[in-house]
Order: structure tokens, then C-alpha cells, then sequence
């Protein structure tokens, strides 16, 4: 009992409490200070890894481990993807990296062309105008589903080159839900890492023509009863090339307008995303053209071909049945450039084989 009291007397000391008061505050003060340091030093190195978490989170998500991943510039990163198929493994291209795009462009502006050219290259899938099916472009989610579709590989057309692609997309025309839909595909371009390449032809005249006489082949098909938008032949090509087209004067200008206002439109909604302009004849004049979309892609440099005719080859005043009223209605204004040759037709017959209009 005796030593029970003594501990408990030892236990209550009445030593000054001042003391004891002041180290506590200082201890409270030294934590306080350090807590402080230890955030701001967070917050700094927070900044400073946001660039390399992001890769990390790639890696992770995105690819086998096995893979070696090449250092990437900070404006590749979230561009250079490594999908997974549900369809297919992609074995030994499986560590190369994917790059994601869309051809956006108007009917008639040679995207076909373009895309066969793109095509020709062993490590390009462009799998055509998947949009032109009503029902896959009825809704924002099935838009975006199509999509994810394409860039997981498991898009199916006669362009999948399946484990080895390098850059994988598709064709869409600015009517065929792109422009309704703009903001939530800009926003899925943007989280995705999907680059835009416009394809435009500068002569909107040449366009409306293309687009009337093609048209008039939907319903008229004179290759032996087969619509063909684009063709494989000079025969097939002189057939097509036969119909002349008649131009409502009165509503020409308006109609180029709305066609260029159209296209201005299109690039300042996807300003904000990876893209660039690319317009037909400057790729019909110069082919090292295609060397700066193949850059754009990432992609190693080749020779790319097609096969395609050009339909019209003779001058635009042979081509339209009321050509007089065309040229009255254009000379003078902006558009007065249309009416002219705007362009060298090649002149070896070995390239004019791979145009067409
Ligand atoms: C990773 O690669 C190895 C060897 O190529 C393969 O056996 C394995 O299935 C891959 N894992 C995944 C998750 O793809
Ligand atoms: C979107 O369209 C698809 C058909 O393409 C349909 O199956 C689906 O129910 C639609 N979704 C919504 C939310 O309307
Ligand atoms: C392109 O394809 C070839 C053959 O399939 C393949 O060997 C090569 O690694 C691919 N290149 C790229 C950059 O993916
Ligand atoms: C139409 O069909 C015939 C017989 O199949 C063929 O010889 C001819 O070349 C075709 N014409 C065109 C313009 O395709
Ligand atoms: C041109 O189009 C307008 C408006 O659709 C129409 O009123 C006019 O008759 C057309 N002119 C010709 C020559 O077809
Ligand atoms: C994109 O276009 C909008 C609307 O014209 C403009 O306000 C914005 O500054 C443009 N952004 C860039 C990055 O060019
Ligand atoms: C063709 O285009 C390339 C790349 O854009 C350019 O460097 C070259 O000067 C052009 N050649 C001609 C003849 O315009």
C-alpha cells in the first residue's frame, strides 16, 4: 500500500508549469512551420512530375510492360497510343505506337483520292466514310462508340492492316453529323489524341461540278448500270466525264459562300485540337505535299500511289452546258479564279493515272 502512494505522489509533480507551456507552443510552432514546408515542397514537385505521371499513367493502362517506350517530345505525349484489340493480338508491332486521326472534308473535294494515297502505305488503316451509314451517326453515343471502334483496331475494311499499323483513322464529311455533334467530338478528339487533317479543294467551282455530274451518275449510271463515284479507267472516266451539268446562275455565288463559310467553320471548331489543312490541288501539284501528312502522322516516309482516274481532265468551259452564264456570274468577283485552270495537268501518263476530280 505504502508504495503505491509514493508512486502516485511521484507522478503528480508540481514542477513549474511555465516551462512546460512554453515547450509545448515551441514544439506546436516547429510542427506548424514544418507541415507548412512540407506542402509547399508538394505543391512544387507536384507541378514539376505532372509531365512524367502522364506517361506513367500511359504506360500502365495502355501497354505490356515488356514494351520499350520511346522518350517522347512533350507535344507527342497522349498522341502516340498503344491500343489493345478485342479482335486480334498485335504481337510483334504491339510496342510500336499508334497515332489516331480523321479526314475531315466535304463530298467531291478528292478525299477518296486522298485516302487511297494514304492507304497505299503499309502502315496506314483509313477505313473509308464509316459515317455514311445513317444509323451509326443517329446519336452522339453511337458516334463515339463507331470511334472507339476504329481506334482500338477493331474496325474491319479492306484498308485494316491490323498488327502493324502506325496510324489509324477514318473519313468524315462535315454533313454527316460532324458539325451537330462538334462539341462533344472536339472534346473526345481532345481526350482521345486524335489529330485532324482537313482535306479541302480551293476551287469550289470545280467541286460543284464534281458534285452535280456525281449526282446525276446516282441516278442515271450509265457504266452499265453500276453508280460509281470514283473510277479505275480512261474508258469509265470518258463515259463519266460525258454528262455536262447546268449551273443555276442565280444561286452561285450564294452557294460558294456557304460552301467556303462551311469550311472556315469546320477548322475554327477543331482549332483547339492537333490538326492541319490540307487542300487537293496542292497535293495534286506537288505529291512531296503528302511528305508533310505523313510528318504530321508521325509516320516514316513513302512513296504512296493509287490507282484512281481523274473523271475530268478536259477544261471546265467544256464541262458545263451553260458555261456563258457561269462566267458572267463569277467575273468580277472573289471567285473570279475558279473559272481559270487552276492547276498543271501532269503531263507523264503514268501520273495522270493516279488523279482524279
Ligand atoms: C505481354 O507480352 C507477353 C510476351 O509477349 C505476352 O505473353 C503477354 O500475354 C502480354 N500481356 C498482355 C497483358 O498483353
Ligand atoms: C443511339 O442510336 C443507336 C442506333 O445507332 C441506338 O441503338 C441507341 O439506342 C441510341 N441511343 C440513344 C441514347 O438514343
Ligand atoms: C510498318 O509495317 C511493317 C510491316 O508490317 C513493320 O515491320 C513496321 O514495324 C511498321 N512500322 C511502324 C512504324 O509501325
Ligand atoms: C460493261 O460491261 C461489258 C460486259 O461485261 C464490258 O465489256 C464493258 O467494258 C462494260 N462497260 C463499262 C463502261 O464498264
Ligand atoms: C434557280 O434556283 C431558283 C431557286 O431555287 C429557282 O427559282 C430558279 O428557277 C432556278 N433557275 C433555273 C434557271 O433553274
Ligand atoms: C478558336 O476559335 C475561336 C472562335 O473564333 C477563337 O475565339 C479562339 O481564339 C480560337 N482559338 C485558337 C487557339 O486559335
Ligand atoms: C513541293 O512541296 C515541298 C514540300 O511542301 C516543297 O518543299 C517543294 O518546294 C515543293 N515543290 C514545288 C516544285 O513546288
Amino acid at each position: 500500500m505504502e508504495a503505491t502512494t509514493d508512486t502516485l505522489v511521484i507522478k503528480a509533480p508540481k514542477k513549474s508549469p511555465l516551462i512546460l507551456r512554453m515547450v509545448v507552443l515551441l514544439f506546436a510552432m516547429v510542427c506548424g512551420v514544418y507541415i507548412c514546408l512540407v506542402c509547399l515542397k508538394q505543391i512544387n514537385t507536384h507541378t514539376k512530375t505532372k509531365f512524367l505521371n502522364i506517361i506513367a499513367i500511359n504506360h500502365q493502362n495502355q501497354i505490356n510492360q515488356s514494351c520499350q517506350v520511346p522518350d517522347l517530345e512533350k507535344s507527342e505525349i497522349g498522341y502516340a497510343h498503344y491500343p489493345k484489340p478485342q479482335t486480334f493480338k498485335r504481337d510483334e508491332c504491339a510496342c510500336n505506337p499508334v497515332r489516331y486521326f480523321a479526314i475531315l472534308s466535304m463530298q467531291r473535294s478528292g478525299s477518296g483520292w486522298f485516302e487511297t494515297l494514304l492507304n497505299s502505305h503499309i502502315n496506314v488503316s483509313s477505313n473509308g466514310e464509316i459515317f455514311s451509314v445513317r444509323d451509326r451517326r443517329l446519336n452522339v453515343s453511337s458516334i463515339l462508340k463507331n470511334m472507339d471502334k476504329v481506334y482500338n483496331l477493331d474496325w474491319f475494311s479492306s484498308a485494316s492492316k491490323n498488327e502493324c499499323n502506325a496510324a489509324v483513322g477514318f473519313k468524315w464529311m462535315l454533313n454527316q453529323g460532324l458539325m451537330e455533334n462538334r462539341e462533344e467530338i472536339v472534346k473526345y478528339f481532345k481526350k482521345k489524341g486524335v489529330s485532324a487533317i482537313f482535306l479541302f479543294r480551293r476551287n469550289l467551282l470545280r467541286r460543284m461540278i464534281s458534285v452535280l455530274a456525281n449526282s446525276y451518275d446516282k441516278d442515271a449510271k450509265p457504266l452499265n448500270g453500276t453508280h460509281k463515284s470514283h473510277v479505275h479507267s480512261p474508258l469509265e472516266a470518258e463515259i463519266l466525264a460525258k454528262y455536262k451539268p447546268k449551273i443555276n446562275a442565280t444561286l452561285l455565288i450564294r452557294e460558294l459562300e456557304q460552301d467556303e463559310e462551311a469550311a472556315g467553320k469546320a477548322v475554327e471548331y477543331f482549332n483547339t485540337t492537333r490538326h492541319i489543312v490540307v487542300y487537293y490541288e496542292d497535293v495534286l501539284n506537288n505529291r512531296t505535299k503528302l511528305n508533310e501528312v505523313q510528318d504530321f502522322l508521325r509516320l516514316p516516309h513513302r512513296e504512296l500511289k493509287s490507282r484512281q482516274v481523274k473523271i475530268h481532265t478536259t477544261p471546265l468551259s467544256n464541262q458545263v452546258e451553260n458555261w456563258e452564264d457561269v462566267e458572267k456570274t463569277l467575273k468580277g468577283t472573289s471567285y473570279e479564279t475558279f473559272l481559270h485552270a487552276d492547276y498543271q495537268l501532269p503531263s507523264s501518263p503514268q501520273s495522270a493515272l493516279t488523279n482524279f476530280t
